[in-house]
């Protein structure tokens, strides 16, 4: 999602953008699969191959955070844990300048917990970009009960600057996108392990029933299991509601390191 948001940050506001990952392959990676995205777009006339130069040349890495300590804003996409995320925005806090936004494209996690691991949560934001990120419309803009006004307005045009529709919700656990989209995709992990469907079945069901783009078991496959079952770990324990109670299956295929399409095997083999 990093490399997604450095895409589109520098290709629609043509914004210089350093993607930062402790691991050199990670960056590397990530630059391979940028230059896969705007060869396509070439190819496809949907850009020019002046343009996709000029978004090369404003996309910069670097593998230490210290680098960061001049930018304007810091999107983080770290894994899905709060004791990783603070740890990085401990770091941010120290190394990036006082009037750096520091911004959370955390899915779930509380933006006040984030903050509080800094000495400004003032200038922290949760920025929920959807995936793929240069496809979908949506950025969930979350103040923490610190967050400066301010920071919002300025994360709102920066999020539109990108080419994104926002929408601003409270600091609750999975906010709006996942406090609706995740109980779906569990419900459904729940269907498949009481044998009432097959994963093909439930998937169509939805796919053509209700014209979602992937079924629900497809679409868990797509955002990693592990991110799912992370994030309904945070309805639950935050909400004490057992309405959120994590589909045991879900729990059995992470353990196992069924992740999804990432790791090859998921709810379905790829
Ligand atoms: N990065 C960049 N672009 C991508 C991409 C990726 N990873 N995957 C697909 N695309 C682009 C393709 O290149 C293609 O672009 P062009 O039209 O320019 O060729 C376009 O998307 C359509 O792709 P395809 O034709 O290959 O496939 P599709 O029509 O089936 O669409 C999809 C693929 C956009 C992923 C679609 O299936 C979809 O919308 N799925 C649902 C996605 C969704 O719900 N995302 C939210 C997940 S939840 C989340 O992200 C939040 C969270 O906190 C967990």
């Amino acid at each position: 999602m990093g490399l997604g948001i450095a895409y589109v940050a520098a290709n629609v506001t043509q914004l210089p953008v350093v993607l930062m990952d402790i691991s050199k392959e990670q960056t590397d990676r990530g630059l391979a699969f940028m230059n896969k995205l705007l060869e396509k777009d070439v190819a496809k006339n949907k850009m020019t191959s002046e343009h996709a130069n000029v978004v090369r040349e404003l996309v910069s890495t670097t593998n230490n955070l210290q680098s960061l300590d001049n930018m304007d804003i810091v999107i983080e996409a770290a894994s899905e844990n709060l004791n990783i995320k603070s740890a990085i925005f401990n770091d941010l806090d120290k190394i990036c300048k006082s009037d750096c936004i520091l911004a959370s494209n955390t899915s779930s996690i509380s933006i006040t917990k984030i903050g509080a691991a800094t000495k400004k949560a003032d200038k922290v934001i949760g920025m929920h970009f959807m995936n793929p990120v240069p496809v979908m419309k949506l950025v969930e803009i979350i103040p923490g009960l610190a967050t400066d006004p301010l920071v919002v307005e300025q994360t709102k045009a920066l999020a539109t600057a990108m080419g994104k529709t926002t929408t601003v919700v409270k600091d609750i656990p999975g906010f709006v996108a996942n406090r609706l989209l995740m109980p779906y995709i569990n419900e459904a992990v729940m269907l498949l392990e009481s044998e009432f469907a097959s994963a093909e079945d439930i998937d169509t069901t939805m796919k053509l029933g209700t014209n979602m783009p992937m079924g629900p078991l497809t679409l868990a496959d797509f955002i990693g299991l592990d991110t799912c079952l992370s994030i309904m770990k945070v309805l639950h324990e935050n909400t004490g509601d057992s309405k959120y109670r994590p589909s045991v299956l879900l729990q059995k295929y992470v353990d196992a390191g069924w992740l999804g399409k990432k790791s090859g095997r998921g709810i379905y083999t790829y």
